[in-house]
Protein backbone atom coordinates (compact mmCIF):
# COMPACT_ATOMS: atom_id res chain seq x y z
CA UNK A 1 0.00 0.00 0.00
CA UNK A 2 1.32 3.75 -1.20
CA UNK A 3 0.03 6.32 0.96
CA UNK A 4 0.40 9.94 -0.51
CA UNK A 5 -0.21 12.84 2.10
CA UNK A 6 -1.08 16.39 0.25
CA UNK A 7 -1.59 19.54 2.35
CA UNK A 8 -4.83 19.78 0.11
CA UNK A 9 -6.97 17.12 -1.40
CA UNK A 10 -6.93 19.38 -4.91
CA UNK A 11 -3.47 18.50 -4.92
CA UNK A 12 -4.63 14.92 -4.15
CA UNK A 13 -7.23 14.36 -6.24
CA UNK A 14 -4.80 15.92 -8.94
CA UNK A 15 -2.10 13.34 -8.28
CA UNK A 16 -5.01 10.57 -8.60
CA UNK A 17 -6.49 11.74 -11.88
CA UNK A 18 -3.32 11.65 -13.64
CA UNK A 19 -2.51 8.25 -12.30
CA UNK A 20 -5.83 7.49 -14.50
CA UNK A 21 -4.66 9.66 -17.01
CA UNK A 22 -1.22 7.74 -17.73
CA UNK A 23 -3.33 4.04 -17.30
CA UNK A 24 -5.17 5.48 -20.24
CA UNK A 25 -2.02 6.07 -22.30
CA UNK A 26 -1.06 2.59 -21.63
CA UNK A 27 -4.13 0.72 -22.03
CA UNK A 28 -6.79 2.82 -24.30
CA UNK A 29 -9.81 1.64 -23.38
CA UNK A 30 -8.98 0.34 -19.87
CA UNK A 31 -11.88 -0.22 -17.15
CA UNK A 32 -12.29 1.83 -14.50
CA UNK A 33 -14.13 1.22 -11.47
CA UNK A 34 -15.67 4.24 -9.92
CA UNK A 35 -16.96 5.68 -6.88
CA UNK A 36 -19.29 8.44 -5.67
CA UNK A 37 -20.10 10.30 -2.69
CA UNK A 38 -18.50 13.80 -2.51
CA UNK A 39 -14.50 12.70 -1.87
CA UNK A 40 -13.70 11.90 -5.92
CA UNK A 41 -15.61 15.06 -6.95
CA UNK A 42 -12.68 16.95 -7.62
CA UNK A 43 -10.72 14.46 -9.08
CA UNK A 44 -13.63 13.68 -11.61
CA UNK A 45 -13.74 17.78 -12.06
CA UNK A 46 -9.77 17.40 -12.75
CA UNK A 47 -10.77 14.55 -15.52
CA UNK A 48 -13.32 16.51 -16.98
CA UNK A 49 -10.66 19.04 -17.69
CA UNK A 50 -8.06 16.63 -19.10
CA UNK A 51 -10.90 15.89 -21.40
CA UNK A 52 -11.26 19.27 -22.48
CA UNK A 53 -7.91 19.97 -23.34
CA UNK A 54 -7.57 16.49 -25.42
CA UNK A 55 -5.50 14.98 -22.53
CA UNK A 56 -7.35 11.35 -22.95
CA UNK A 57 -10.53 9.94 -23.66
CA UNK A 58 -13.04 7.32 -21.93
CA UNK A 59 -14.71 6.73 -25.54
CA UNK A 60 -13.72 3.39 -25.92
CA UNK A 61 -13.44 2.27 -21.85
CA UNK A 62 -16.55 0.97 -19.18
CA UNK A 63 -16.89 2.45 -15.94
CA UNK A 64 -18.63 0.07 -13.07
CA UNK A 65 -20.18 1.94 -10.40
CA UNK A 66 -19.47 0.84 -7.20
CA UNK A 67 -22.98 0.53 -5.52
CA UNK A 68 -26.77 1.83 -5.60
CA UNK A 69 -29.12 2.92 -3.46
CA UNK A 70 -32.32 0.03 -3.39
CA UNK A 71 -35.60 1.38 -4.68
CA UNK A 72 -34.90 4.83 -5.14
CA UNK A 73 -36.56 6.82 -7.81
CA UNK A 74 -34.61 6.40 -10.65
CA UNK A 75 -34.77 9.75 -11.65
CA UNK A 76 -33.89 10.89 -8.29
CA UNK A 77 -30.89 13.49 -8.48
CA UNK A 78 -28.71 11.48 -6.01
CA UNK A 79 -29.32 7.99 -7.60
CA UNK A 80 -25.99 7.09 -8.30
CA UNK A 81 -26.58 6.65 -11.86
CA UNK A 82 -27.54 10.03 -12.15
CA UNK A 83 -24.81 11.03 -9.83
CA UNK A 84 -21.92 9.18 -12.02
CA UNK A 85 -24.14 11.01 -15.40
CA UNK A 86 -23.24 14.04 -13.97
CA UNK A 87 -19.47 13.85 -13.54
CA UNK A 88 -19.06 11.55 -16.09
CA UNK A 89 -20.86 10.82 -19.25
CA UNK A 90 -20.21 13.01 -22.23
CA UNK A 91 -17.94 14.84 -20.11
CA UNK A 92 -15.08 12.46 -19.92
CA UNK A 93 -15.92 10.51 -23.74
CA UNK A 94 -17.52 8.10 -21.37
CA UNK A 95 -21.11 7.23 -23.57
CA UNK A 96 -24.13 6.15 -21.13
CA UNK A 97 -24.13 2.33 -22.48
CA UNK A 98 -20.86 1.74 -21.29
CA UNK A 99 -22.20 3.31 -17.90
CA UNK A 100 -22.28 0.09 -15.74
CA UNK A 101 -24.63 0.39 -12.28
CA UNK A 102 -26.24 -2.25 -9.69
CA UNK A 103 -30.21 -2.39 -10.81
CA UNK A 104 -31.10 -0.89 -7.83
CA UNK A 105 -34.62 -1.66 -8.97
CA UNK A 106 -34.73 -5.29 -9.47
CA UNK A 107 -37.55 -7.21 -7.90
CA UNK A 108 -34.74 -9.94 -7.43
CA UNK A 109 -31.91 -8.21 -6.21
CA UNK A 110 -29.88 -11.37 -5.57
CA UNK A 111 -30.08 -11.98 -9.17
CA UNK A 112 -29.36 -8.24 -10.31
CA UNK A 113 -26.09 -8.70 -7.86
CA UNK A 114 -25.05 -11.97 -9.57
CA UNK A 115 -26.02 -10.80 -13.22
CA UNK A 116 -23.65 -7.54 -12.24
CA UNK A 117 -20.39 -9.27 -10.99
CA UNK A 118 -20.71 -11.54 -13.88
CA UNK A 119 -21.01 -8.20 -16.10
CA UNK A 120 -17.57 -7.13 -14.44
CA UNK A 121 -16.34 -10.32 -15.63
CA UNK A 122 -17.63 -10.62 -19.24
CA UNK A 123 -15.76 -7.04 -19.13
CA UNK A 124 -12.53 -9.02 -18.40
CA UNK A 125 -12.33 -6.96 -14.69
CA UNK A 126 -11.67 -3.68 -13.30
CA UNK A 127 -8.57 -1.96 -14.23
CA UNK A 128 -8.59 0.91 -11.91
CA UNK A 129 -10.78 0.83 -8.99
CA UNK A 130 -11.66 4.35 -7.84
CA UNK A 131 -12.90 4.40 -3.70
CA UNK A 132 -13.52 6.38 -1.07
CA UNK A 133 -13.62 5.43 2.25
CA UNK A 134 -17.08 5.77 4.98
CA UNK A 135 -16.31 7.07 8.44
CA UNK A 136 -17.03 3.88 9.95
CA UNK A 137 -14.83 2.19 7.05
CA UNK A 138 -16.77 0.92 4.81
CA UNK A 139 -15.61 0.61 0.60
CA UNK A 140 -18.64 0.72 -1.45
CA UNK A 141 -21.41 -0.06 0.68
CA UNK A 142 -19.92 -2.78 2.50
CA UNK A 143 -20.19 -2.10 6.18
CA UNK A 144 -18.88 -3.52 9.17
CA UNK A 145 -19.11 -7.26 9.62
CA UNK A 146 -19.85 -7.51 5.65
CA UNK A 147 -17.29 -10.94 4.92
CA UNK A 148 -14.21 -9.98 3.70
CA UNK A 149 -14.81 -12.42 0.45
CA UNK A 150 -18.56 -10.79 -0.42
CA UNK A 151 -19.79 -10.71 -4.07
CA UNK A 152 -21.93 -8.02 -5.40
CA UNK A 153 -25.13 -8.16 -2.76
CA UNK A 154 -27.60 -6.16 -1.05
CA UNK A 155 -26.99 -4.73 2.50
CA UNK A 156 -28.53 -2.50 4.49
CA UNK A 157 -26.60 0.95 5.45
CA UNK A 158 -25.48 1.26 8.80
CA UNK A 159 -26.90 3.98 11.06
CA UNK A 160 -23.88 6.22 10.63
CA UNK A 161 -23.76 5.71 7.15
CA UNK A 162 -27.75 7.42 7.01
CA UNK A 163 -26.96 10.12 9.54
CA UNK A 164 -23.52 10.43 6.67
CA UNK A 165 -25.92 10.33 3.58
CA UNK A 166 -28.44 12.70 5.10
CA UNK A 167 -26.86 15.81 3.39
CA UNK A 168 -27.36 14.22 0.00
CA UNK A 169 -31.19 13.66 0.93
CA UNK A 170 -32.21 17.27 2.63
CA UNK A 171 -30.55 16.98 5.41
CA UNK A 172 -33.34 14.67 6.42
CA UNK A 173 -32.23 11.25 7.25
CA UNK A 174 -35.71 9.61 6.95
CA UNK A 175 -35.12 10.29 3.27
CA UNK A 176 -32.10 8.24 2.80
CA UNK A 177 -32.77 4.72 1.67
CA UNK A 178 -32.24 1.84 3.84
CA UNK A 179 -30.99 -0.65 1.63
CA UNK A 180 -28.23 -1.06 -1.17
CA UNK A 181 -26.61 -3.32 -3.99
CA UNK A 182 -23.05 -2.98 -3.95
CA UNK A 183 -20.08 -4.91 -5.64
CA UNK A 184 -18.50 -7.16 -2.12
CA UNK A 185 -14.74 -6.76 -1.39
CA UNK A 186 -14.32 -9.92 -3.13
CA UNK A 187 -15.20 -8.01 -6.02
CA UNK A 188 -13.57 -4.71 -5.25
CA UNK A 189 -10.16 -7.08 -4.28
CA UNK A 190 -9.93 -8.25 -8.01
CA UNK A 191 -9.44 -5.20 -9.50
CA UNK A 192 -6.13 -4.89 -11.04
CA UNK A 193 -5.59 -1.74 -8.81
CA UNK A 194 -7.14 0.63 -6.16
CA UNK A 195 -7.40 4.02 -6.27
CA UNK A 196 -8.72 5.33 -2.68
CA UNK A 197 -9.03 9.04 -1.39
CA UNK A 198 -10.29 10.29 1.95
CA UNK A 199 -10.35 13.82 2.91
CA UNK A 200 -10.80 15.57 5.82
CA UNK A 201 -11.05 15.07 9.60
CA UNK A 202 -14.16 12.84 10.20
CA UNK A 203 -11.83 10.16 7.50
CA UNK A 204 -8.68 10.57 9.97
CA UNK A 205 -9.93 7.25 12.32
CA UNK A 206 -11.01 4.99 9.24
CA UNK A 207 -7.48 6.36 7.00
CA UNK A 208 -5.87 4.97 10.62
CA UNK A 209 -7.43 1.34 10.57
CA UNK A 210 -6.94 1.07 6.34
CA UNK A 211 -3.51 1.92 6.93
CA UNK A 212 -1.86 0.65 10.56
CA UNK A 213 -4.88 -1.33 11.73
CA UNK A 214 -5.52 -5.08 12.15
CA UNK A 215 -7.48 -6.85 9.08
CA UNK A 216 -10.99 -6.93 10.36
CA UNK A 217 -14.74 -6.87 9.34
CA UNK A 218 -15.12 -4.78 12.01
CA UNK A 219 -13.51 -1.88 9.51
CA UNK A 220 -14.02 -3.32 6.14
CA UNK A 221 -11.06 -1.35 3.94
CA UNK A 222 -8.65 -2.66 6.40
CA UNK A 223 -8.65 -5.93 3.68
CA UNK A 224 -7.03 -3.75 1.13
CA UNK A 225 -3.43 -4.35 3.21
CA UNK A 226 -3.49 -7.54 1.18
CA UNK A 227 -4.20 -6.38 -2.45
CA UNK A 228 -0.75 -6.02 -4.60
CA UNK A 229 -1.49 -2.63 -5.94
CA UNK A 230 -3.02 0.24 -3.62
CA UNK A 231 -2.59 3.87 -3.38
CA UNK A 232 -4.08 5.63 -0.32
CA UNK A 233 -4.25 10.06 -1.43
CA UNK A 234 -5.07 11.75 1.39
CA UNK A 235 -5.35 15.16 2.79
CA UNK A 236 -3.70 16.32 6.38
CA UNK A 237 -6.34 15.86 8.41
CA UNK A 238 -7.28 12.90 6.93
CA UNK A 239 -3.93 11.50 7.73
CA UNK A 240 -3.23 13.03 11.56
CA UNK A 241 -4.01 9.62 13.16
CA UNK A 242 -1.51 8.01 11.23
CA UNK A 243 1.90 6.75 13.35
CA UNK A 244 4.35 6.29 10.87
CA UNK A 245 4.18 8.96 8.34
CA UNK A 246 7.67 9.69 7.87
CA UNK A 247 8.32 6.00 6.44
CA UNK A 248 4.93 6.57 3.87
CA UNK A 249 6.51 9.74 2.87
CA UNK A 250 9.97 8.33 2.58
CA UNK A 251 8.15 5.66 0.66
CA UNK A 252 6.15 8.05 -1.93
CA UNK A 253 9.51 10.06 -2.81
CA UNK A 254 10.87 6.88 -3.84
CA UNK A 255 9.72 7.06 -7.18
C1 LIG B 1 -20.88 6.52 0.40
C2 LIG B 1 -20.57 5.59 -0.79
C3 LIG B 1 -19.11 5.23 -0.82
C4 LIG B 1 -18.30 6.44 -0.43
C5 LIG B 1 -18.53 6.74 1.03
C6 LIG B 1 -17.92 8.06 1.48
O1 LIG B 1 -22.01 6.21 1.09
N1 LIG B 1 -21.35 4.43 -0.91
O2 LIG B 1 -18.76 4.74 -2.11
O3 LIG B 1 -16.93 6.21 -0.62
O4 LIG B 1 -19.87 6.62 1.38
O5 LIG B 1 -18.67 9.14 1.04
P1 LIG B 1 -18.09 10.61 0.93
O6 LIG B 1 -17.07 10.57 -0.15
O7 LIG B 1 -19.26 11.48 0.54
O8 LIG B 1 -17.50 10.94 2.24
Amino acid sequence: MKVGIFETSEEASRVGAEQIISLLEKKPGATLGVATGSTPDGLYAYLRAAYKEGRFTLADSKAFALDEYVGIDPDHPEAYRNVLRRQLVGFTGLTEENLHTPNGQAADPDAAAAEYDQSIKDAGGVDLQILGIGADGHVGFNEPGISLASRTHRDALAPQTIRDNARFFDDNEAKVPRACLTQGIGTIMEARQLLLLAFGENKAEAVKQLVEGAISSRWPATILQAHPSVTVLVDEAAASKLELVDLYRARWDLD
